[in-house]
């Protein structure tokens, strides 16, 4: 499917109508289950908070099992933990059940956590052409052009034969979990939240379809199910240019 890019004014707004379209997912939803892939970062963090405040009954919680796209490799009480946020803002906000939070064990030896969340996902997330079918993955995209733990010097994992991949962060060296290329482009749904002018210059190399957008992981997600991008005019503010 060709993406969906959808320009609101603000990261509010972004937040808000994102949040629209995910509860009319998963309440249109025929699956028994509604399984996301979250993403880390900030960005998410006012989608949290607005889905805690505006969807604490809108939303049938028991119905999503919440994974995560990447994680640091870091202990689940420490600040740079994707799980420690998204605990905070949302999962100790709402009444979901704890069999449907599935974290990545940050504190554990990365190699090995790799390959038991590799295969918890395979476990529990249906398959389609071999590879695990979450029914949507939320993705961030760093102003270097990564999603997920995906970096522009480790493009191999964008064909990893693995469902998840130990990763490292350029610069500060931190071990990451994440999902890998298959595994991002075989969800039914994927929705990119990239706000702010930071990221203006990635989205247009990605949206020109220019040699450098090539080089960056964001460009390489094309699920074969449906893809959006919700940005704000920041983000978007090269675009047309
Ligand atoms: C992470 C993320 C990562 C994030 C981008 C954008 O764990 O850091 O999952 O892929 O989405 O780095 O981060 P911001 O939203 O903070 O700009």
């Amino acid at each position: 499917m060709e993406p969906e890019l959808k320009i609101y004014n603000d990261a509010a707004s972004v937040t808000e109508a994102f949040a629209k379209n995910l509860a009319r997912w998963i309440k249109e939803s025929k699956s028994p289950f509604f399984h996301i892939a979250l993403s880390g970062g900030s960005t998410p963090k006012l989608l949290f908070k607005h889905l805690a405040d505006n969807y604490k009954d809108a939303i049938e919680w028991s119905k999503v099992h919440f994974w995560w796209g990447d994680e640091r490799m870091v202990p689940a009480d420490d600040d740079e933990s994707n799980y420690k946020m998204t605990n905070e803002l949302l999962l100790s906000q709402i009444n979901i059940p704890e069999g449907n939070i599935h974290r990545i064990r940050g504190e554990e030896d990365p190699p090995t956590e790799s390959v038991r969340y590799g295969d918890e996902i395979e476990s529990l997330v249906p398959e389609k052409e071999t590879w695990p079918a979450f029914n949507l993955i939320i993705l961030g995209m760093g102003d270097d052009g990564h999603t997920a733990s995906i970096f522009p010097n480790q493009m191999e994992l964008l064909h990893s034969l693995d469902v998840c991949e130990v990763a490292t962060h350029p610069s500060s060296g931190q071990k990451r979990i994440t999902l890998t290329g298959k595994v991002l482009n075989s969800a039914e749904k994927t929705a990119f939240l990239v706000t702010g002018e930071n990221k203006a210059d990635r989205l247009q190399e990605i949206f020109s379809d220019s040699d450098k957008g090539r080089l960056l992981p964001a460009y390489h997600i094309h699920p074969a199910g449906e893809l959006y991008w919700f940005v704000d005019q920041s983000a978007a503010g090269e675009l047309e240019k």
